[in-house]
């Protein structure tokens, strides 16, 4: 779908599709509607971002990448409901996701809300029964799983997002919107990450700043795209932020202005990885695939 996947994306690309496979529910049954709903959009593609992105931070701080792969197949469970969520007509109302129809177009808006909260729920089961950890790194993950999904974090976030469709929002609110709704999720892939490396604390929280900041970094071009990229090389409805009058950096700072702090998190992303060396290389390298993707 990505034609411009990075090396680093297509390295972990095994490992990540091998650790959904293990968590995918089992066809069949009389489950098999719900079932098939999860599936087909976990198994539509899409960057993988986040999970890779755990098994990077996992690896950065010295953790074998099987450590981070129940972390790694919770997060793209968690994204992928969020993705579901998000185009239902009740939030912003879009046809297409990853190169598909969207989940409640195939589905209807009933199975998508369940398929969704199955998503969400099979990811703590995920986290809590990979007994590979011990049982205080798993109570730590699920925490901050929790907290990066709910209400002070993605949930919130998103909850932002659609109140400021209704009023103007200032730079430091539309941070707070993109930081909550994006930079949550992608600061608990490194969190996670780290936690499952066994990484000492300083390092788990130099690298979960690392992550949120990338995650607004990502959302600021998320918003870029929108207004310059085409849905066929999205794989999702294309201009359409302007129409529904959200808050995007583009459609407060414009486009030049956006880059420019665009610029500025990145350059602050990139200096919490020097303390890590090499080991911190992929990390860098999806940091800078985040700012200079066009897909
Ligand atoms: C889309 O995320 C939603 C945002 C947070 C902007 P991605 O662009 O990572 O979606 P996929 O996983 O590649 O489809
Ligand atoms: C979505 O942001 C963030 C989520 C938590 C899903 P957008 O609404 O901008 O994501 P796209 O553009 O539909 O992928
Ligand atoms: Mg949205
Ligand atoms: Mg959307
Ligand atoms: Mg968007």
């Amino acid at each position: 779908m990505n034609p411009a996947a990075p090396p680093v994306l297509e390295r972990y690309r095994p490992a990540v599709e091998r650790a959904l496979l293990r968590v995918v529910p089992a066809p069949g049954g009389p489950l098999q509607r719900v079932h098939d709903a999860m599936a087909y959009s976990l198994e539509a593609g899409g960057k993988r971002l986040r999970p890779t992105l755990c098994l990077a931070t996992c690896e950065a701080v010295g953790g074998a990448p099987e450590q981070g792969e129940s972390a790694a197949a919770a997060l793209e469970l968690i994204h992928t409901y969020s993705l579901i969520h998000d185009d239902l007509p009740c939030m912003d109302d879009d046809d297409l996701r990853r190169g598909r129809a969207t989940n409640h177009r195939v589905f209807g808006e009933a199975l998508a809300v369940l398929a969704g909260d199955a998503l969400l729920t099979r990811a703590f089961e995920v986290l809590a029964e990979d007994t590979r950890l011990p049982a205080e790194i798993r109570v730590e993950m699920v925490t901050a799983l929790a907290r990066a999904a709910g209400s002070l974090g993605m949930v919130g976030g998103q909850a932002l997002d659609l109140a400021a469709e209704e009023t103007a929002v200032e730079l430091s609110g539309l941070r707070e919107i993109h930081s909550r709704k994006t930079g949550a999720l992608f600061g608990a892939s490194c969190r996670l990450g780290a936690l499952a490396g066994r990484g000492p604390a300083d390092a788990v929280t130099d690298l979960a700043a690392f992550g949120e900041r990338i995650g607004l970094a990502f959302q600021i071009v998320d918003d870029l795209l929108d207004e310059t990229a085409s849905a066929e090389v999205l794989g999702k409805a294309a201009g359409k932020d302007r129409d529904r009058g959200k808050a995007t950096y583009p459609s407060l700072l414009g486009m030049e202005e956006s880059r420019r702090h665009l610029d500025q998190v990145f350059e602050d992303a990139q200096r919490m990885l020097v303390r890590f060396g090499s080991r911190a290389e992929p990390l860098a390298e999806l940091a800078r695939f985040v700012v200079e993707r066009s897909s």
